[in-house]
């Protein structure tokens, strides 16, 4: 088991290539449909899915897509199951299995995420659906007095948790602990509580005896808050970025897959294209983004049948660049490439 998911792990952030978030929750789904007016119904939740997933060439750069448990027992057109037609294509299906970021009682608004309870079942239940690997996100918040200590260990203890479990039962676990971009804190701020959330993190994954070889770990970037009055460059981005998971990230860690986290999708694309750029990283640095690799597609599509070639088009393209910036050979002549 171990030697198999050590190489579903370093299939998952192979050259050139990232991940797709599509697990994206009842609620948040419908808050995507909801910038383009569609209705969330199971059925526009399927077609939606099913135009991503049958997005021609994409398996050159996409290595793995994170389903949400609705859309891994969804089928495609022709009757195919999602995780079936994935895995047809080498696309190593995944799965969400937290069950959201809840309040943390006894603070004032800082959350634990929660879904352990019968996650030993639910693993082996998705690992029978064709689920290859998982996903558990964390969600750290900046404020002025947060985040408490409290909050870090309660996160880092799940994430721990959840990681013993999945390698126990065959899923490569995605440990995704995001501080998020909202506020007006800086790039320096971001770092600090970034270093303190990975300290904490590879902490518990220690003391519960989980093997890094079989993890990846899914960050966020280093980077100003969405509404700091001077945001960083991307060069400062990068190096920070860099600086901060070396000295918290084992070399043993096969890959870091960064999530987008609110920036625009040409953002993502620059800042991971800038961090590869400096090279000799002791771990495979590629992407795991949701919003920025589907913004352009959900424009395009707008919920209609005619608009599907245009919306799987608009998906090729931003796979293409991210995967191009997993080489560090993202330009603006590759952006301005269109239809690749
Ligand atoms: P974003 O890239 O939109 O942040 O989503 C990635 C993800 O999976 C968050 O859990």
């Amino acid at each position: 088991m171990s030697n198999e998911l050590n190489a579903v792990a370093r299939e998952l952030v192979a050259k050139g290539k990232g991940i797709l978030a599509a697990d994206e929750s009842t609620g948040t789904i419908a808050k995507r449909f909801d910038t383009i007016a569609v209705p969330s119904s199971a059925e526009n939740r399927r077609a939606y899915r099913d135009l991503l997933f049958t997005t021609s060439e994409v398996e050159n750069h996409i290595s793995g897509v994170i389903l949400y448990d609705e859309t891994i027992r969804q089928s495609s057109a022709d009757g195919t199951p999602f995780p079936e037609l994935l895995a047809s294509r080498g696309i190593h299906p995944g799965i969400k299995v937290d069950t959201g970021a809840k309040a943390l009682s006894g603070t004032d608004d800082e959350k634990v995420t929660e879904g352990l309870d019968g996650l030993r079942d639910r693993i082996m239940e998705y690992r029978e659906l064709g689920a290859r690997f998982a996903k558990w996100r964390a969600v750290i918040t900046i404020g002025n007095d947060i985040p408490s200590r409290y909050c870090l260990e309660a996160n880092a203890h799940a994430l721990a948790r959840y990681a013993s479990l999945c390698v126990e039962g065959g899923l490569v676990p995605i440990v995704e602990p995001e501080v998020l971009m909202d506020g007006s804190h800086t790039i320096e701020r971001c770092f600090e509580v970034t270093s303190r959330t990975l300290h904490q993190v590879f902490g518990a994954l220690y003391e519960q005896r989980v093997p890094l070889e079989q993890i990846l770990l899914k960050p966020n970037m280093v980077i100003s808050g969405s509404d700091c009055a001077v945001p960083a460059s991307k060069e400062q981005v990068a190096e920070m970025t860099v600086q901060c998971f070396r000295r918290h990230v084992p070399a043993a860690v096969p890959g870091i897959v960064f999530l987008s986290g609110g920036q625009s999708d040409i953002e993502a694309t620059v800042h991971l294209n800038e961090i590869n750029k400096l090279g000799n990283l002791p771990w495979n640095v590629s992407f795991s983004y949701g919003r920025a690799l589907q913004a352009s597609t959900l424009q395009a599509w707008l919920g209609k049948a005619d608009n599907v070639p245009a919306a799987q088009d608009a998906f090729r393209h931003r796979s293409m660049c991210n995967g191009k910036a997993t080489f560090g050979e993202y330009t603006s002549e590759v952006e301005q490439q269109a239809g690749v």
